[in-house]
């Protein structure tokens, strides 16, 4: 039987301590041995693998993104309109007959015709900076690498990148803690992408093409299909959740392999290595650290009784790092055989709809990296994002052999 949560004593932990945003995988790490759950002022951190999966497949925990607009008192009908009808947000029965629908569209297949462009745009950022041995590798290439990817996966001209680009930037505000001073340039980025899909989606119904838009137009599930607006959700979605992640996913692996040479080099030698070597990355720093669902029920988390209403925090940050299942788990090591997979695309019923997307785009991009920067090095200090939401270098300098 569960203990009540008032009647235990949970460490209480300040999230903005500057000794834990100085290490936070090996603070985490460190009281994952001692606790299974720690106490904030927002909610409970759940420590260990195992809890934080049996956390994120708990039917009566549901997606907390809603939240943060509920937090920073967002009251916007359109915006919170448009946030209820997300898959990122839906919960029961509305999300698992979304899920169903766009599942059809998001095959192997679909990640895999999409392989060669991958690598064509990874070679082609690198080519003007080759020769010069140095470069700040966020703004010449992580910022720019997803864009044609998923303008690829709409079936989006090449022409139109820049306002891709715009949105994305954009309506990836409404993940952040700015929301009241962002919500203008958000709503502006969505209606004017609104319109823009409206008109792609009217070509694509008239002129089916081999790519994701067109998949999800036809894609039917017991005579259902997605509406028009549910479709422009999901464009807005995948938007909103493959952008931000992919890039800074990336980068973070280029600042961890310039401080593993040795890595650096094994991977430039054995590019057969690329898909675990962004496994290890994920695992070892991934760029998502965590995720927040709220409990619609009194339930078990981590062998606590929870009340109706608390927030947890699953944190994978620290079951990435759980030694059961991950062998010396502090070290970088892309020769790992993975037991259990890292939870950096989460797990449940939202676990990551483009997980095989991001793994095939971070696999392609470290082959071509580790081949045409050989030597990497970090050249001055890189800068962060603040440690709330996803995380990732905001500069990256770095140096390497020209040449390459
Ligand atoms: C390194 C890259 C990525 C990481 C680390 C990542 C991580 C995640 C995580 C942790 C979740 C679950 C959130 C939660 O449970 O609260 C999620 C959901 C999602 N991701 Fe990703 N993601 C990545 C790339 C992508 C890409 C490339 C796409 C699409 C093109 C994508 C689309 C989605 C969607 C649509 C969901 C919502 C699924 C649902 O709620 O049913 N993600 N992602």
């Amino acid at each position: 039987m569960a203990t009540p949560l008032h009647d235990v004593d949970l460490p209480e932990f300040d999230l903005f301590d500057p000794a834990f945003n100085a290490d936070p995988f090996g603070t985490l790490h460190r009281l994952a041995g001692e606790h299974r759950l720690l106490s904030t002022p927002f909610g409970l951190i759940v420590l260990r693998y195992d809890d934080c999966q049996a956390a994120l497949r708990q039917p009566n925990l549901h997606q907390g993104i809603r939240l943060l607009q509920d937090m920073q008192g967002i009251t916007d009908e359109r915006f919170v309109a448009r946030n209820r009808q997300s898959i990122l947000t839906t919960e029961g029965d509305a999300h698992t007959r979304l899920r169903k629908l766009v599942s059809k569209a998001f095959t192997p297949r679909a990640t895999e015709r999409l392989r060669p462009l991958m690598r064509e745009v990874i070679e082609r950022l690198v080519d003007p900076v080759a020769p010069l041995g140095r470069v700040d590798f966020v703004d010449a290439i992580s910022e720019p690498y997803p864009i044609p990817i998923i303008c690829a996966l709409f079936g989006a001209p090449t022409e139109d990148l820049p306002l891709f680009s715009r949105w994305a930037t954009d309506i990836l505000k409404s993940l952040g803690f700015n929301l009241a001073n962002d919500l203008p340039a958000i709503l502006a980025a969505e209606d004017e992408m609104d319109r823009y899909m409206e008109e792609l989606i009217a070509r694509r119904r008239s002129e089916p093409l081999d790519d994701l838009l067109t998949d999800l137009i036809v894609a039917e599930e017991a005579g259902d299909r997605l509406s028009h607006d549910e479709l422009i959700m999901m464009a807005e979605a995948i938007m909103l959740a493959g952008t931000d992640t992919t890039r800074n996913q990336l980068a973070t692996g280029i600042w961890l392999f310039a401080q593993h040479p040795e890595q650096w080099a094994l991977l430039a030698a054995e590019p057969q290595r690329a898909a675990n070597a962004a496994e290890e990355v994920l695992r070892f720093n991934g760029v998502v650290r965590s995720t927040i669902r709220v409990a619609v029920d009194d339930i078990e988390v981590a062998g606590v009784l929870v009340p109706s209403g608390t927030l947890i925090i699953p944190s994978f940050a620290a079951a990435n790092r759980d030694e059961t299942y991950f062998a010396d788990p502090m070290r970088f090591d892309i020769t790992r055989t993975f037991e259990r997979s890292h939870l950096t695309f989460g797990g449940g019923i939202h676990y990551c709809l483009g997980a095989n997307l991001a793994r095939a785009e971070l696999t392609e991009a470290l082959a071509v990296l580790a081949r045409r920067l050989p030597g990497l090095e970090l050249d001055g200090k890189a800068t962060w994002r603040p440690p709330i939401g996803i995380q990732g270098p905001t500069s990256l300098p770095i140096r390497f052999r020209p040449g390459a």
